[in-house]
């Protein structure tokens, strides 16, 4: 399919701008700096979608730490299709470690909780999680999250990592994806 060339035609709205992405990542590794200092955390991306933010947060957090990244899918054009597909693994032992988790976002909750459940059957020493975004109207499992960079309401959005049909990620903010795209 041929891709218009002007991606903001297919955003209904943005819901997070550049500044505030960049302000609250900041604020968000000022913090994270403090509770990891002197612990030495392995950062563990969930590809594809934590990249921008990844990228970001990883530079924000000024104490000394190891990358890590793994690949997990759920999702099939804007629907969740329950089956979880592990695609990469971790590079790094993460026994005794103290695993910090970035997410683009967290819908349902369930990928975090296959997860999270998973890494913590190797033992690390601790195991936090840091969602760029949250919905928790979509939640369908319990799931604690530590830190949440934003709250957001229940509609599908992309831009900064987030796709839809893997386009759109390289939009430099969050925005919400007009439903006449995915409803054709
Ligand atoms: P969960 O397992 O339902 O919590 O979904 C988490 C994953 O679904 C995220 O890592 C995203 O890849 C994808 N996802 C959930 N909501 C959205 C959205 O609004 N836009 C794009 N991707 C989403
Ligand atoms: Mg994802």
């Amino acid at each position: 399919m041929t891709r218009s060339l002007d991606m903001m035609q297919d955003i209904e709205r943005v819901l997070v701008t550049e500044e505030e992405l960049h302000r609250r990542i900041r604020e968000m590794g000022a913090q994270l700096t403090a509770e990891y200092a002197g612990k030495n955390p392995l950062v563990v991306g969930i590809l594809r979608g934590v990249v921008p933010f990844y990228a970001e947060m990883a530079l924000a957090i000024r104490t000394p730490c190891q990358w890590d990244f793994l690949s997990v899918s759920s999702y099939a054009g804007t629907e969740s299709t329950g089956t979880l597909t592990f695609r990469k693994d971790l590079d790094i032992d993460i026994r005794d470690r103290h695993v910090l988790i970035l997410e683009d976002i967290l819908d349902s909750g369930r990928t975090l909780k296959y997860i999270r459940e998973l890494l913590l059957e190797r033992g690390p020493a601790s195991l936090k999680i840091c969602t760029l975004l949250d919905k928790p109207s979509g939640r369908t499992v319990e799931l604690e999250v530590d830190y949440t960079c934003f709250t957001i309401p229940g509609a599908f959005v992309v831009g900064y990592g987030l796709d839809y049909d893997d386009y759109y990620r390289n939009l430099p903010f969050v925005g919400v994806l007009k439903p006449s795209v995915y409803e054709k």
